[in-house]
């Protein structure tokens, strides 16, 4: 039973990848100011410019949206912050201090960024609980084959999250049988099981009904000041109703920023969207 209790505790996702624990000198989060910052990046593809000299600065505890038009590099950006795509050129940084080129995917992970992508990925054969589990425990492969006990805080910290994706009634039942906004919910739940600092979200209310896209406006408003949200979608209502701060992104630029009024009065914006 001891070398079991040792695997786990090797296993620990905080603990899996202690090579990439970050500096304990660097302090990468910041209670206010820029806590993600992109710095002339670019990108290419095969010679087409994805991402074009690409500056934007997201302050700690902002719900910020991101926009623009089929193939503007919302996905591609993403994808460089979370170090899934290498830039040409360019900085981008986490907090004040943090260099995220040159990391790999699991330390950006590890340092505090986390992603949901835009098909929810949760195992439909396990409960809503266990899936929760399952993100808090990391390594995917041993959490089959030895299942860790939860501590009592981390049992804690699992309700709690229950509570914040308002699945706690469901929680023993089968994640297959949720719709589809449950399972945005429970995907972005088990994203917080990890605890990030920074929420990168991709098309969460893309198929929600109407009563969905609401609860979710809600979630995330709720997560927005003790977590940073950046959350990319095409649906205007939806982004109308959670944004405080839009940044429209055309080939791979930025195009404008402000509040949605501002950008949607901005001539250059109608243009790229009317010219869609
Ligand atoms: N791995 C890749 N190889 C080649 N081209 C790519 C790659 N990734 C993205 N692109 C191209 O870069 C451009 C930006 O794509 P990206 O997916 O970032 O756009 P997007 O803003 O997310 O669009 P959408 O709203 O359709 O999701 C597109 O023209 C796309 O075809
Ligand atoms: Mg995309």
């Amino acid at each position: 039973m001891k070398q079991l209790d040792t695997l786990r505790e090797t296993m620990r996702r905080d603990e899996v990848f202690s090579f990439v624990k970050p500096d304990a000198n660097i302090q990468p989060i910041t209670d206010r100011g820029v806590i993600l910052s992109l710095e002339g990046v670019n990108k290419s593809f095969d010679g087409f410019k994805a991402i074009n000299d690409l500056n934007m600065a997201i302050d700690a505890g902002e719900l910020r949206c991101i926009i623009g038009p089929n193939g503007a590099g919302k996905t591609t950006m993403m994808d460089i912050i979370t170090g899934k795509t290498v830039p040409d050129t360019g900085r981008v940084r986490f907090g004040q201090t943090m260099n995220l080129l040159g990391m790999s995917e699991p330390e950006i992970a590890q340092a505090g960024i986390g992603r949901k992508f835009q098909k929810p990925t949760v195992f439909e054969a396990l409960t809503v609980a266990e899936n929760l589990e399952l993100a808090m425990q990391g390594d995917k492969s041993v959490w089959s084959t030895f299942r860790a006990k939860l501590s009592g805080s981390q049992q804690d910290y699992l309700g709690e999250v229950l509570e914040t994706i308002g699945l706690q009634d469901g929680a023993k039942g089968r994640s297959g049988s949720l719709s589809h906004g449950q399972k945005q919910w429970l995907e972005i739940g088990m994203l917080l099981m990890q605890r990030p600092h920074v929420l990168l979200v991709d098309e969460p209310a893309a198929g929600m009904t109407h009563q969905e896209m609401d609860k979710t406006t809600e979630l995330l408003t709720s997560l927005a000041g003790d977590h940073t949200v950046v959350v990319v979608e095409h649906d205007m209502d939806f982004v109308r109703s959670i944004a405080q701060r839009v940044t429209v992104l055309h080939q791979g630029h930025v195009l404008a920023e402000g509040s949605m009024d501002d950008v949607q009065q901005d001539q250059r914006v109608i243009e790229v969207y009317l010219g869609e």
